[in-house]
């Protein structure tokens, strides 16, 4: 029987709660496990950077938080078990941000195969693995969110055209945003949710060899301003949290208005 909250005080509380952020060491992934963090939960750290996710913990903990790291690969077979592993140790696994990705800059008639194989391996394939795994997790235990980091290039042909074409990535996020619905259905009546965050085009490391071109893209943005890594924060937060409790298989999108207008 589904109780009525008496308060919607403390609806995006998460003390208590152990959440997984993949590619945390730096960019979106750091500034969402920060948000999590500061809103009361554990967060495990995953990062392929060792250095980086070290360096993240130490900040991370400075700042208050109870903070596990764990550095790999998420294309490795053995990833989404030891990632789950390391969560339970830490205290369960109540939240996963699937955030660990790579951009493309492929033009697709010189796209190889290899190309194809590594962007898919990373972006699609590895957060479907770590997803399943999770999935079955909360599935058992009754409750818990999953958030994956789709695009708004989902939809649209890669922004960087003059610089490649990015087949690859925007099939990726698209695939995963689809994704996304398959697996909110099956943990539905469990108590689980699985949503995705569309960004648009954001300033991080991920674009640092082509900062100007992304720059050419903010009088597009209706908002007025180029999108920064925290812009993200507050949907990962709220898709996380109670706040968002009948919220489930959707792609909320984080991106100052990009997608309203052609
Ligand atoms: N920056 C953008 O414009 C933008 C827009 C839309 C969506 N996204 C998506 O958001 C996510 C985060 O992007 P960002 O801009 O913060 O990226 P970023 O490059 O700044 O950070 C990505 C992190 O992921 C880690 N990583 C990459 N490959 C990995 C692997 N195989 N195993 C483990 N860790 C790995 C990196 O070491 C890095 O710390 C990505 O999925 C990206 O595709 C980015």
């Amino acid at each position: 029987m589904h109780e009525i909250p008496t308060t919607y005080k403390g609806m995006f509380d998460l003390t208590g709660k152990t959440a997984i952020v993949t590619g945390s060491a730096r960019g979106m992934g750091y500034e969402m496990a920060r948000g999590l963090m500061e809103h009361g939960a554990k967060v495990l750290l995953v990062d392929l950077n060792k250095d980086g996710v070290e360096e993240a913990r130490a900040s991370l903990e400075s700042q208050g938080g109870i903070i596990g790291t764990i550095s790999l690969d998420v294309t490795a077979d053995d990833a989404p078990a030891r990632i789950i592993e390391a969560a339970r140790e830490l205290g369960g696994v109540d939240i996963l941000v699937n955030n660990a990705g790579i951009l493309s800059t492929a033009d697709f008639p010189d796209m190889g195969d290899d190309q194809w194989d590594r962007v898919m391996g990373i972006n699609l394939r590895a957060p479907m693995r770590i997803m399943r795994e999770a999935l079955k997790a909360m599935i058992d235990q009754g409750s818990g969110s999953i958030i994956n980091m789709g695009s708004s290039w989902s939809s649209r042909a890669s922004a960087f055209n003059q610089d490649g074409g990015g087949p690859d990535y925007c099939a990726s996020k698209a695939a995963l945003q689809a994704l996304t619905r398959s697996a909110a259905q099956d943990g539905a009546t469990s108590g689980v949710r699985v949503n995705a965050i569309a960004p648009g085009v954001v300033d991080t490391k991920m674009h640092e060899d082509r900062r100007a071109l992304i720059y050419e893209y903010e009088k597009y943005i209706p908002v007025g301003r180029m999108q920064l890594a925290h812009d993200v924060v507050g949907a990962c937060v709220f898709l996380a949290a109670a706040a968002s409790s009948y919220i489930t298989g959707q792609t909320v999108h984080v991106n100052g208005g990009l997608l309203m207008i052609d």
